[in-house]
């Protein structure tokens, strides 16, 4: 039975902001699907409310969607007084590692300040449970080959430093006030798309992130592949990463509401699958699912990239039984699924 419980028999109610985005919009599918009712609240900036119209084809449930900034008090308290909430899972973030180098205080803006507003409203509100969407980059470079969840600290870009921020922010929430409980999930790489073909990953503008870009490419919408830097000391030169399906990461934080309570504080876990991806062998295993050839070219290292981040995601086994179910062959044939029934993202359905 779920931690986070109401009485009578009713379906708890989670407030996910950042709920109309990619993570957040798998996560409110395994909520649903695990008997909670969720409240999306999302300013639309990064997410669509045609994402949660696909959560209602796949789930029969539509979220109740709540168009509103993080960062904006008012309207957030508001959100509060209108629905009665059992827990939080906190999304809403600005992500782009390369963006936060160029307009950095807007990622302190939203990711930190809006952690703060929200950790505010929902304390008046009496809500003391929530999960938090947090980030590998936290650690940055290391020499270790896996990462376990006491490896340094060590942000090498704005993004990573907001997220840190934020994190601190919600333990030292839950050491100062004993009534509150949470769990901060970072995850590694998460890629992929729901299985159903629905729902997947939307990026504004040019992506940022190397699978969206690689399924353009597979799509004859872009040219080719930029690597950013082949000289990393790594088997074959490529930036390692650990990559992790977004539907396993979606499952993460079910679990985490069914052990929110298994100890006072914060606690904090990896999800990552442990196997290390070179960007040469991503695009390798992506041609494999496509079946398609993807052209490459080899430019200078990206700022702020580090050569390899894995994850020891044993502490999250150990804790909950919570292990990848599906490979990279999967995350690359259903991002791949996801590209071809929706070209133009979820445009073609009538909202950017
Ligand atoms: C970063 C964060 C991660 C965060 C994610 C969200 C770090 C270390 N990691 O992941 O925590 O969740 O952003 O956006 O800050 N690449 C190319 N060509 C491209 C795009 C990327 O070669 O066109 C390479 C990058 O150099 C990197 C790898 O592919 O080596 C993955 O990049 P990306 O998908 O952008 O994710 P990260 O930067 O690893």
């Amino acid at each position: 039975m779920s931690a986070v419980s109401r009485p009578q028999g009713a379906r708890p109610r989670v407030l996910v902001t950042g709920g109309a985005g990619f993570i957040g919009s798998h996560t409110c599918v395994e909520l649903i699907q695990s008997g909670y009712d969720v409240i999306a609240v999302d300013d639309l900036s990064a997410g669509s409310a045609e994402a949660l119209d696909r959560v209602h084809a796949i789930t029969g449930v539509l979220p109740i969607l709540e168009r509103v900034d993080v960062t904006d008090r008012h309207a957030l308290a508001t959100v509060f007084e209108r629905h009665s909430v059992d827990a939080i899972i906190h999304f809403a973030a600005r992500k782009a590692v390369g963006e936060s180098t160029e307009i950095p205080l807007s990622y302190f803006h939203t990711n930190v300040a809006g952690t703060a507003t929200l950790l505010a409203v929902a304390k008046e509100a009496g809500v003391t449970r929530i999960v938090f969407s947090s980030s590998c980059s936290v650690y940055g470079e290391t020499r270790a080959q896996l990462l376990d969840e006491t490896a340094p600290i060590a942000p090498t870009n704005p993004y990573a430093w907001s997220k840190h921020a934020a994190e601190r922010m919600i333990d030292d929430g839950c050491r100062y006030h004993s009534d509150m409980r949470a769990i901060s999930l970072r995850y590694f790489n998460p890629i992929g798309a729901h299985p159903s073909g629905l729902l997947g990953e939307v990026p504004v503008g040019t992506p940022r992130n190397v699978i969206p870009y690689l399924a353009q490419v597979a799509g004859g919408q872009r040219e080719r592949l930029n690597v950013f830097g082949a000289d990393y000391p790594t088997a074959d030169g490529s930036a390692v990463r650990d990559y992790v399906h977004v539907v396993d990461i979606a499952r993460g934080h079910v679990d985490a509401l069914d052990h929110i309570d298994d100890h006072p504080g914060m606690q904090v876990f990896n999800l990552g699958t442990g196997e290390g991806t070179s960007v040469l062998e991503l695009r390798a295993a992506f041609i494999e699912a496509c079946g398609r050839d993807i052209p490459y070219t080899v430019l200078p290292r990206r700022p702020g990239d580090v050569p390899r981040l894995v994850a020891d995601a044993g502490s999250v086994r150990e804790a909950w039984g919570w292990k990848p179910q599906l490979d990279l062959a999967a995350m690359c044939r259903d991002s791949w699924n996801f590209q071809v029934a929706n070209p133009r993202g979820y445009a073609d359905a009538g909202r950017p």
